[in-house]
């Protein structure tokens, strides 16, 4: 054997020892000790020319081709990203030439919003979040980091974590809802099942946490507005789905549109470098959002482009999306002294770190043949199915009326969202296709009985004024032994700018459900929207109704699973339904003020039109079967500040069928150094029980639950009475009292 051989086997050997024992939880750096290394001799020989494009994403067509100026810019080192770039032919032609093109043969790292699915689609995120069930989300966004890697896609733009309490605001739809324990539950499942421990693998993305910072909280809910949020909000309520998401490992950060607080997140120093480095030690990448950097001029930040180059990119942005300031002033910026060759190295080296880590530098390609075998397989659509029947809320089911019988006679199915795939799959759906999807009218068609008359009609469009399609619609319920109506919002009507100013069913659908109601059949309003709607009269009036959010590919199927008893509703509203949009915001976790409502006195904190209690509150949601919760303990009846104990309390299925119940845990603390809200939530479980059968449920509450940030921002537990609550909603609570004592 000669020495060259040797010494290549003796490397391989080791790579093969290395890789058997190191277990996959373990950290990057430990898998990957020579990263910095090897990062700092890529810096060394790096013009800076070529790391200000490694600074560089730029955006491809919606189709996946990149752009005609793509390759040769690659080439010269020009580009370090692109987005929307997909399909394993155009992703692997564009890295061939960074790979084998380039001096310093950088992969490239291909970007994509796979925000509920890559190609098979699951529940919008709202609706996922309706599941209060952390592992299938966990599995759905694994699923979705399968079928995207293997399209040569890298690095998701997901998830959204922003918390959202005004339902205006059209991407609530996107997020896990008003919620900061939630949002941190769903914002932890997503980022470990795009990445995995280690997202290096064949079938796993790097994260991307957004929008850092407040984004939801625009003013008015107008998209791209601005934001003004307090320290301790923003640390009590904006921050821990993003914390979540970074003790989850998510490896890179969005920052976003909006003015907080005086400086556009994308220029803000306080929250990308103070908390997301100094405190939270994040060494991953940040890219901006699209164009942030170059809005900073709209801002009014920034008095020209050159200005915001410096802005971004020294207040942390480090890659930039689509503008390129950048790279048109980094070297003037750098000449004048305003820009530091260390700050453009630190983020040329966040970009490296992450390209190491998806171990582009190695496996640079993706592979043809298992981009077709991984892609829409049964696997993932039984997935889909699954999660959508989770994800639904019955909010309604008076005597009974849910589940329908499958051997009906006839069946009535109406309304202008009962055959529209394209709006069933929701806002934001990656490589979906809406012909893939199953509208409710064809769930229907293959779940009820052979003899089973189904007949359709649209009734009115989403948002028209017409009534021209009532007639049909009225005289085929008449014929009917039940109704279906599918009413709501048109999938372009929330995500991305997709702002109302009304939170009523749009157009002529009120009417079109009147109509219906009118005629005396039982009717089941299923509603298919991306936030909450304030749909008073139909809560009043119509004895059934199962919000369905976006459900998906698979939404027509989960559907009929659950209006004809095939799956028993489980999911729990993610977010408070308001009566009126004059209620917004509206979010259970709010302080009781000096004068809270009081029915039988005016001068309360409440509304002169319309009652100060929501809809439908958080965390609501029926079932066809029965829940009770009973017996709520204590492990201890006092602990110190510095304690913990477990809370119990036994769930008991009193009803006819296997269901499922979310038992749900909040505190109050009742009084403090700072004022705390009325409730918050600190724990759920989502358990399946059999008729009659009875189950304790258990949850650890610890200093970590307990505390909050006093007036010097410091985070503190603070001894005095605290409430502890549990129920199947945040409204119905049982509860019991636990003293904290000083230490
Ligand atoms: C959105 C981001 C998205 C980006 C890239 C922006 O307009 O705000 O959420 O990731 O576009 O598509």
């Amino acid at each position: 054997m000669n020495r060259n051989r040797t010494i290549r086997l003796v490397l391989i050997l080791s790579v093969v020892f290395i890789s058997l024992t190191v277990p996959a939880s373990d950290s990057f750096s430990q898998r990957q000790p020579n990263v910095d290394a090897r990062i700092n001799a890529l810096l060394a020989r790096m013009t800076l020319a070529e790391k200000l494009g490694q600074l560089q994403q730029l955006d491809g067509h919606a189709d996946g081709r990149f752009k005609d100026d793509h390759p040769e810019m690659v080439r010269k080192g020009q580009l370090g990203s692109t987005l929307n770039v997909r399909g394993v032919r155009n992703t692997n032609e564009l890295q061939r030439i960074a790979v084998e093109q380039t001096r310093l043969k950088i992969p490239m790292i291909f970007g994509f919003d796979v925000i509920h699915g890559y190609r098979t689609i699951f529940p919008i995120p709202l609706g996922e979040a309706a599941t209060w069930d952390p592992a299938v989300v966990e599995r759905s966004a694994a699923i979705a980091a399968k079928e995207a890697r293997a399209a040569g896609v890298h690095w998701t733009f997901a998830p959204m974590v922003d918390i959202a309490r005004d339902a205006r605001w059209g991407r609530i739809a996107e997020g896990s809802g008003e919620d900061p324990f939630l949002g941190s539950v769903m914002a932890r499942a997503r980022v470990l099942g795009f990445q995995g421990s280690d997202y290096s693998a064949p079938d796993k993305v790097v994260a991307c946490a957004k929008h850092w910072v407040g984004y939801g909280a625009a003013e008015g809910g107008r998209d791209y507005n601005t934001t003004d949020i307090s320290e301790r909000t923003l640390r009590e309520v904006y921050l821990p789905p993003f914390k979540a998401a970074v003790d989850a490992g998510v490896g890179t950060f969005m920052s976003a549109f909006n003015d907080l607080n005086g400086l556009p997140t994308s220029a803000n120093p306080f929250t990308l470098t103070e908390v997301l480095r100094k405190e939270w030690r994040f060494d991953g990448l940040v890219v901006s959002d699209y164009e942030s950097v170059r809005e900073l001029i709209n801002h009014g930040l920034a008095a020209n482009e050159k200005d915001a180059a410096a802005a971004g990119l020294n207040s942390g942005v480090d890659m930039e999306m689509v503008s390129r300031l950048y790279n048109k002033h980094g070297a003037e910026l750098l000449r004048e002294r305003r820009l530091s060759l260390a700050s453009i190295d630190e983020a040329v080296r966040r970009g490296l770190r992450i390209k190491f880590r998806l171990g582009l530098f190695e496996t640079p390609y993706a592979d043809e043949a298992l981009e077709s075998r991984s892609i829409y397989t049964p696997a993932h659509l039984a997935a889909a199915r699954e999660t959508a029947a989770r994800s639904l809320v019955l909010l309604k089911n008076e005597g009974g009326l849910l589940p329908l019988n499958k051997s009906l006679k006839a069946i009535a199915v109406i309304g202008p969202l009962a055959d529209s795939q394209k709006d069933v799959i929701g806002s934001w759906t990656g490589d979906g296709k809406p012909e893939d999807a199953i509208t409710l009218l064809a769930g229907i068609k293959t779940k009820v009985s052979a003899q089973t008359i189904i007949k359709y009609a649209k009734g009115c469009e989403v948002n028209d004024d017409s009534t021209a399609g009532f007639d049909e619609a009225v005289r085929i319920a008449r014929d009917s032994d039940a109704v279906i109506v599918a009413v709501g919002e048109s999938a372009d009507m929330s995500g991305e700018a997709a702002v109302r100013s009304s939170l009523d069913l749009p157009g002529r659908q009120l009417d079109l459900v009147k109509a219906i109601r009118a005629t005396g059949k039982p009717v089941v309003v299923v509603l298919m929207n991306g936030r909450p709607l304030s749909i008073n009269w139909v809560a009043e009036s119509v004895p059934s109704i199962l919000e369905t959010w976006f459900a998906g590919t698979q939404a027509g199927s989960a559907i009929a699973d659950v209006l004809f008893g095939d799956v028993n509703p489980g999911g729990k509203l993610p977010v408070t339904f308001p009566r009126s949009v004059g209620q917004v915001p509206l979010y259970y976790n709010h302080k009781n003020t000096g004068r809270p409502p009081d029915a039988n006195n005016k001068y309360t904190s409440k509304y002169l039109d319309v009652p100060w209690t929501p809809l439908f509150p958080f965390g609501y949601g029926l079932s066809y079967t029965q829940f009770k919760i009973t017996n709520l303990r204590l492990s201890a009846p006092r602990i110190r500040t510095d304690g913990s104990l477990t809370v119990s309390a036994e769930v008991e299925n009193v009803g006819q069928r296997a269901g499922d119940e979310v038992v749900q845990l909040y505190i109050r603390d009742v009084a403090a150094s700072v004022t705390r809200p009325v409730k918050e939530l600190k724990g759920f479980q989502r358990v399946t029980l059999q008729p009659g059968e009875k189950r304790l449920v258990e949850f650890k509450l610890t200093s970590s639950h307990l505390g909050f940030y006093n007036h010097v921002m410091k985070f503190v537990v603070e001894p005095g009475e605290f409430r502890i609550m549990v129920g199947p909603n945040s409204r119905d609570l049982i509860e019991t009292k636990l003293e904290v004592a000083g230490r």
